[in-house]
């Protein structure tokens, strides 16, 4: 099992787009993955497909009564395993925030009842908050991928991510491995060139060489409830996540 938590406290940069897509690009390739929705916006569930589910299905009951995570996992027709979420996870911090290890409850889950095979890739699509949950899904994870969308302002939030990141890090005493990508790229404008660079000159070998486009297919697929591979199987979308994925696993990101 390798664990990877897609973060970024900025909204909208692509976390939830990145996720759903990599784990059906992951699918695709016969990889078995498992993607978890840690945001109480439910988007990942949503963009999945699946509405209208009760709390004591999703995630939720996994934290408010501990029910196992593998009795809450469903299948999606990519072949891809999603653990859904609920808008009740808004309670966990308010709730749950003062329990002891409350913030290794995801790592411990994942560990001990689930998935002994080691080949599993877990992403973790995290809510832009910083709170329990996305303690949660940096204590559970290995590694981290961070979108970051090519507009001027993402790149304002480039020193309160790494700031953000050592907050999170901080109570794990070490560095987690993390590679950038860059998200909703626009070819016409000099501006996405140029936050590119300054990406790369701020994050190095870190920064992934793919550059996910900004188009259509990736902002509609999820209305209906589809990754990109099956909505828009040949559209630039599906190309760019295909090439990101390949590049991670070249790059051995989804090694255990
Ligand atoms: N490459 C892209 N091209 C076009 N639209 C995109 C692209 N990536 C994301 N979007 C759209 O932008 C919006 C925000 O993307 P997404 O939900 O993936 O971001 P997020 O980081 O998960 O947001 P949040 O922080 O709220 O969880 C969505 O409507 C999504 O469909
Ligand atoms: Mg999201």
């Amino acid at each position: 099992m390798s664990v990877i938590a897609v973060f970024n406290q900025k909204g909208g940069v692509g976390k939830t787009t990145t996720t759903l897509n990599l784990i059906a690009a992951l699918a695709r390739r016969g990889k078995f993955p498992l993607g978890i929705d840690l945001d109480p916006q439910a988007h990942l569930t949503l963009a999945s497909g699946i509405r209208n589910l009760p709390s004591s299905e999703t995630i939720y009951a996994f934290y408010s009564a501990q029910k196992p995570l593998s009795q809450i996992m469903r299948e999606l027709p990519s072949g891809a395993h999603l653990i859904p979420a609920h808008m009740e996870l808004f309670k966990i911090d308010s709730l749950y925030g003062r329990t002891p290890n409350i913030t290794s409850a995801l790592k411990i889950g994942l560990t001990q009842e689930l998935l002994p095979d080691e080949m599993i890739p877990v992403l973790i699509d995290c809510s832009p908050m910083l709170g329990v949950l996305s303690l949660n899904a940096v204590f559970a994870a290995q590694r981290l991928l961070i979108p970051v969308s090519a507009d001027y302002l993402s790149l304002q939030g480039v020193n309160r991510l790494d700031a953000a990141l050592k907050v999170l890090e901080k109570p794990l005493g070490k560095r987690i491995e993390r590679r950038i990508v860059i998200t909703r790229f626009d070819s016409r404008r000099r501006l996405s060139y140029d936050i590119f660079d300054q990406l790369r000159e701020h994050y190095g070998k870190d920064l992934c060489e793919t550059r996910i486009s900004e188009t259509v297919s990736l902002a509609e697929s999820p209305v209906h409830g589809q990754d990109v591979f099956t909505f828009a199987p040949h559209g630039q979308g599906a190309k760019d996540y295909n090439s990101l994925v390949e590049e991670l696993l070249g790059k051995g990101f989804f090694n255990p």
